[in-house]
């Protein structure tokens, strides 16, 4: 098994207005642990690293905000959002718990470390222990990607979300499977692409519940 590497993503200090949120926060360098070599962590992270971007200096206001991020990965996105204002639930599969639960300490003062909470969930598997509708924001990033999970990650968003809840995805449209869930989630929720990068490829977009007219 391959240790986990330490390394501070200089990588993201060029040209991510996020990274002087996170400077102004912290005088020394961010740590972020992953289970893969850097060069692929950097090329991996672009979707989370747009979205967190994306949330900074996109006009969203997350002070106070109850969000929850599903397949966290490293938590790059939740850690943003919890210096952002909000509170958070980091989540991801129980494998990933360990690197997450150390990313938001070595990340996070103290007192930020509040706002964040790192939960199992696995999408689909005991949503009891979630509050349903529960969320103003949802977010993930590059978690549409296995075709296989696809009707429980829908299964998800559907249990977390209420009428207000907004659900942020950023990710690379790889292959056209990954356009079969936008048509799932078409089928529950407004979808629109609210922003593209063409240098990296990476779509965020933005889903909230439909409003069904028997409703109004
Ligand atoms: C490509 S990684 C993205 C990680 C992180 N969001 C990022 O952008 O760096 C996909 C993440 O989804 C998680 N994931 C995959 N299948 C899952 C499932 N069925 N339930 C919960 N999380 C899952 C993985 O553990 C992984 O952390």
């Amino acid at each position: 098994m391959k240790k986990p590497f330490s390394s501070p993503p200089h990588a993201f200090c060029t040209g991510w207005p996020g990274w002087e949120l996170l400077r102004s926060f912290f005088s020394s360098s961010m740590v972020l642990r992953a289970r893969v070599f850097p060069s692929i962590f950097l090329n991996l992270a672009y979707p989370a690293v747009v979205l967190c971007t994306f949330l900074e200096t996109g006009g969203i206001d997350l002070q106070g905000r109850s969000v929850i991020e599903l397949g966290a990965g490293t938590g790059l996105l939740g850690i943003v959002a919890v210096l952002l204002g909000a509170h958070v639930t980091i989540t991801d599969r129980k494998a990933a718990l360990t690197l997450l639960e150390l990313n938001v300490q070595a990340n996070l003062p103290d007192d930020l470390q509040l706002r964040a909470m790192v939960k199992e969930l696995t999408w689909g598997q005991d949503l009891v222990s979630f509050s349903p509708g529960g969320y103003d924001f949802i977010l993930g990033a590059d978690i549409v990607y296995l075709e296989e999970t696809f009707t429980d990650l829908l299964q998800t968003l559907d249990y977390l979300c209420s009428e207000q809840t907004v659900i942020l995805l950023s990710c690379r449209l790889r292959y056209e499977r990954d356009q079969k869930f936008l048509m799932m989630m078409k089928g529950l929720f407004s979808v629109q692409e609210v922003f593209y990068n063409p240098d990296n490829d990476v779509h965020i977009f933005k889903a909230q519940r439909k409003v069904l007219k028997r409703d109004l």
